[in-house]
């Protein structure tokens, strides 16, 4: 199933997300409206309001609030990923130059603050203690995620186990407070809610370990990010991290001095030894472990073309080539 086709199973509902989304961008002060319209409109995958929606409809919900939910999911990760080409020093998202890369990183940052904190106002407004909760603690582990990578940047010692709590909370927190969430609104009892957090925990985390192999044999016309990111910002993801492990000397010595320097000189050099180790099919691996974990989550869920449309998801995860 690619996928449009499993979008098509919440088509109306995405809709109506996407059409929130736009109605609450507003601020009335041009320099926000045409920066956050610019990382909005340039489109993305909707993935996270997606599993959301598909989840909600696959636990029987039937009520609206996963309309405002899903929308505040995207808000908060449109609002990470303006935080993050900063950091990042990236050039170009979803197919275009970067709002950074535009407006300049103050700008950046501020409207990332503003997507936020409007974020927050909509959360208010499901007027629920326990949605608050779920989806501050998911901005406030986001945050932690983002520092503790921070702190990784150019630290040859970093390994697995490190990479892993950085993946966890940087990218895995938002897709399970998404399916925790669906949980909550369909009134699931406590096992269910977390078979549903297991379910977006091991997707979100085998989406990043795909997101961390195409930095490095992604193309840019199709993953619309430039590859190589990373390496420039001597980020050591599982790439990186198993090389150093399994490689000769020369390669070891090689990895580490990118890590420890940073920038663009050796990608080419790096790509062929990642090739040699075949430490994309390692990455690879660990993330289709992750999709089996994230499967056998949905075990209790009953068949439905929702289930199975998250079965396909997890699957996309593992074959997307942007
Ligand atoms: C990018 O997420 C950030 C990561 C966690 C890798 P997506 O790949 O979902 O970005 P968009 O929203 O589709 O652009
Ligand atoms: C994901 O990490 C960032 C967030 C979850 C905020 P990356 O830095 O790998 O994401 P991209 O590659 O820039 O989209
Ligand atoms: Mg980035
Ligand atoms: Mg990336």
């Amino acid at each position: 199933m690619s996928l449009d086709a499993i979008r098509s199973w919440v088509k109306e509902d995405m809709e109506r997300v996407n059409a929130l989304i736009l109605s609450r961008l507003a601020a009335d002060i041009p320099l926000i409206d045409s920066l956050s319209q610019h990382i909005v409109a340039s489109g993305g995958k909707r993935i996270r309001p997606m599993v959301l929606l598909l989840t909600a409809k696959a636990l029987n919900y039937r009520g609206d609030a996963q309309i405002l939910l899903a929308a505040i999911i995207e808000f908060i990760h449109t609002a990470t990923l303006l935080h993050d080409d900063v950091v990042d020093d990236s050039a170009l998202r979803r197919g275009q130059s970067t709002a950074n890369s535009i407006w300049g990183n103050e700008a950046s940052v501020l409207v990332g603050d503003f997507l936020f904190s409007r974020a927050f106002q909509l959360m208010a407004e499901v007027n629920s203690l326990k949605v608050m909760s779920i989806l501050a603690t998911a901005s406030n582990t986001i945050a932690k995620g983002e520092v503790l990578q921070l702190l990784n940047c150019h630290d040859t010692a970093t390994d697995e186990n490190r990479y892993f709590e950085v993946i966890s909370a940087k990218t895995a927190k938002l897709f399970s407070a998404a399916t925790q969430l669906a949980a909550v609104i369909s009134e699931q009892d406590l096992k269910m809610e977390n078979e549903m957090i297991a379910f977006g925990h091991h997707l979100g985390l085998a989406f990043q370990l795909v997101d961390d192999a195409l930095d490095y044999q992604g193309d840019a016309d199709t993953l619309g990010k430039n590859v190589g990111d990373d390496l420039a910002e001597g980020k050591p993801t599982l790439p990186l991290i198993y090389t150093l492990r399994v490689g000769n000397p020369e390669e070891q010595a090689l990895i580490r001095a990118a890590i420890e320097n940073g920038g663009s000189t050796y990608l080419n050099d790096i790509q062929q030894a990642l090739i040699r180790n075949q430490a994309i099919e390692y990455t690879h691996r660990r993330a289709e472990e992750e999709v089996q974990a994230a499967i056998r989550a949905l075990q209790n869920l009953p068949t439905s073309p929702y289930k199975d449309a998250l079965l396909a998801l997890a699957n996309f995860t593992l074959s997307r080539s942007n």
